[in-house]
């Protein structure tokens, strides 16, 4: 990489037909982030100096996707009004450029293949500077047929030209090289050659791929190798999920090197803003983390449990089929099967929550618990709290949310109602069936249910009766 860092233009102003879709195809997701933003990352960890996106489908849509994951205006944006193909698109980009001196390297990507590594942005970038051409592309061999342009040597074995898919012969589309769609090439060349292009092809298009022919006159643009993987173009919905596949395998094979532990990666899926997550983690089967979850060490996340935004301490337990979101976990916490937290959940350490119970806005300070069915909205649990089976915050009225307060070791019976607002205090037992609507002192007990009477014989008497009307025919 030049001292310099270099410019890249990204191509991203095509329709993405084939997708089917009422998003841009550069928006769509691999691995949690849209494609395009990888592409935008690869550069930028390549020491971009500046990236300019080539935008013309929905370009709102994309441009606010930019502005918000990589900051305002951070990505410059040039606009295709009419996608009259991929060496119109740089055209576009000129004026964005028009600064800078001839000798600067452009390095040219596509917005539609988002596993390019950033080290092969550098190498494209040092062949293009050590090339008498001024000029480097990638060539990959792909492992399924693709229609992709073929690169065309001369007798000298030197790169003559590119042939598209569309225009090539039977003999050409028998190259196994293929042009991958990612260039570096010198300032001066790029903006006299692109002067050149004529749509005089299948495609009635104007090719970037015609440059390579240009190059030829100067002893030829140097192609380097790339794997596969690393270059697929994605245009329909077959190809984002082989990438996102790939993009999955990537990411859990670097989790496994950094000591978590996966029972089954195939089945593990890991969004690429994940992380940390430490060392001695134990992932089950089915496990889907999202979003910016982070997971300490000795963590032990069950099957099927699906993160999405949360912070998990050390030595957490969340057991099968949780599903957690924006909400944080403290150490030793131990979660499920079959919890729900929702948003703004605060779960302390040593606190337990079981079986079919659901949180949303509550803190469960340091060894509170809720081992059964529950729901707990709108709610502070003091430390060492019990809140039996069936216990439900009647939080909501249809109009305001309102809070209820359990104050430290209170235990809550089960199958109570605690209409919020409430304050149950220190210490204090709510009777099981209780429906609480005042608060309760510290140390005291609520009791909100209708006294017990028992009318002794009369389920004796009431058989017999029955027996009696069944046997009399009613
Ligand atoms: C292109 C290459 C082909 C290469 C393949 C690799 C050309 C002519 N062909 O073909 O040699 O093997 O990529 O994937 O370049 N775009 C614009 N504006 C346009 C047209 C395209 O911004 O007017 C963008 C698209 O959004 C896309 C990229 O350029 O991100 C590539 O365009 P696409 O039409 O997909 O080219 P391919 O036919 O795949
Ligand atoms: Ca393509």
């Amino acid at each position: 990489m030049s001292r310099q860092g270099s410019l890249v233009f990204i191509m991203a102003a095509g329709l993405g037909t084939r997708m089917k879709s009422d998003t841009s195809k550069v928006l769509h997701r691999i691995a949690g982030r849209p494609m395009l933003h990888w592409v935008v990352t690869a550069a930028r960890a390549a020491g971009a100096e500046r990236v300019v996106a080539i935008l013309g489908h929905q370009h709102e849509a994309v441009k606010a996707s930019l502005d918000a994951a990589f900051g305002p205006g951070s990505v410059d944006i040039a606009i295709q009004a009419e996608q009259r193909g991929t060496g119109h698109a740089v055209q576009c980009a000129l004026p964005a450029v028009a600064k800078e001196a001839d000798d600067r390297i452009v390095v040219i990507l596509t917005g539609d293949a988002p596993l390019l590594a950033s080290e092969r942005i550098s190498e494209l970038v040092a062949a293009a500077e050590a090339s008498p051409a001024g000029m480097a592309l990638l060539s990959t061999v792909p492992d399924r047929p693709m229609p992709y342009g073929r690169l065309v040597r001369d007798a000298r074995n030197v790169l003559e030209k590119i042939v598209e898919h569309p225009d090539a012969t039977p003999e050409q589309r028998l190259i196994r090289d293929t042009n991958a769609g990612f260039y570096a090439i010198r300032l001066g060349h790029l903006r006299r050659d692109l002067a050149t292009l004529r749509a005089d092809n299948a495609k009635g298009e104007l090719y970037l791929t015609d440059l390579v022919a240009r190059a030829h006159a100067r002893g030829g643009a140097t192609a380097i190798d790339a794997p596969f993987v690393e270059c697929t173009g994605i245009n329909d919905r077959v190809d984002l999920a082989q990438v996102d596949a790939a993009a999955r395998r990537r990411i859990n094979e670097g989790w496994m090197r950094a000591g978590v532990t996966m029972v089954d990666p195939a089945s593990t899926y890991i969004d690429v803003d994940v992380g940390p997550i430490g060392k001695d983690v134990w992932l089950g089967p089915g496990v889907v983390l999202r979003g910016a979850t982070a997971i300490a060490d000795h963590a032990r996340i069950d099957a099927g449990c699906v993160l999405i935004d949360v912070q998990v301490a050390e030595h957490v337990h969340v057991k099968a089929y949780s599903v957690l979101s924006e909400s944080t976990f403290g150490a030793r916490a131990a979660i499920g099967p079959f919890t729900h937290c929702r948003p703004g959940s605060r779960i302390d350490e040593d606190a337990h929550l079981g079986n079919f119970v659901e949180t949303k806005k509550t803190h469960m300070m340091a060894g509170a618990k809720a081992n059964h069915l529950a729901y707990l909205g709108d709610a502070s649990v003091g430390t060492k709290c019990n809140i039996g089976a069936g216990v439900i915050t009647c939080n909501y009225d249809g109009v305001g949310k309102y809070q209820t307060t359990i104050e430290a070791g209170a235990f809550v019976g089960s199958d109570s109602q605690l209409v919020a607002p409430v304050t149950i205090g220190r210490d204090a037992y709510v009777g099981s069936g209780t429906t609480v609507t005042k608060d309760v002192p510290r140390g005291s007990l609520a009791l909100s249910r209708v006294k017990q009477v028992n009318v002794e014989g009369w389920a004796d008497r009431f058989r017999e009766a029955q027996a009696k009307r069944k046997k009399d025919g009613f």
